[in-house]
């Protein structure tokens, strides 16, 4: 398994996208922007991704999406993805990294606090009609609702 910079059409990957954003539309406002790094199994078959984007002036990037293909969950390639971003931000001389994700995503929360994040703060009702969520959706039990900031220093 390796990690590349993906210059292809996003669209060829836009099923991997979708495994993180519920809203179509939010998805088509953001799918092009920053860049967007692969993970290539050995056979060739993308297996997951992560999408950052830098701020302006380059001090802080903020991962907008990322997702492993499911049959491949847990075997580390979404920390490996994420330790990419983390290396090409501290190269580009980011000084912090950051992202949200639903608070429902009980599993996310673990993911991201293992990778050195904290938390920041919430965002009540950042997923609703009004916002491109017009479905309601429960994950692990929880309505999906309101959104949780991570950072980390670099
Ligand atoms: C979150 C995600 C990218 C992590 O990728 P991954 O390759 O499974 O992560 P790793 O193998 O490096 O780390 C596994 C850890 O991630 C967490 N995790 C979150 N969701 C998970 C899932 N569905 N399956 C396995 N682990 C998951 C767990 O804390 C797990 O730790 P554990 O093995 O001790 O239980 C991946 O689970 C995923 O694609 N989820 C769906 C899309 C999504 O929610 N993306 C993030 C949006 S903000």
């Amino acid at each position: 398994m390796r990690i590349d910079l993906f210059t292809g059409p996003r669209r060829e990957i836009e099923w991997l996208f979708r495994q993180a954003e519920d809203s179509e539309a939010r998805l088509r406002d953001y799918i092009d922007h920053g860049q967007v790094w692969v993970a290539v199994a050995t056979d060739g078959e993308i297996v997951g991704h992560l999408q950052a984007v830098a701020d302006p002036d380059g001090s802080r990037w903020e991962v907008l999406n990322t997702a492993v293909a499911e049959h491949q969950r847990g075997n580390g390639i979404g920390t490996r993805l994420l330790e990419r971003a983390i290396q090409q931000a501290r190269r580009a001389g980011a000084r912090r990294i950051e992202l949200a994700t639903a608070t429902a995503d009980i599993g996310n929360l673990r993911f991201y606090q293992r990778c050195g994040f904290r938390m920041s703060h919430v965002i009540r009702d950042a997923f609703g009609p009004d916002t491109g969520y017009p479905e309601p959706t429960v994950i692990d039990g929880i309505p999906l609702r309101d959104q949780i900031w991570f950072d980390r220093e670099l």
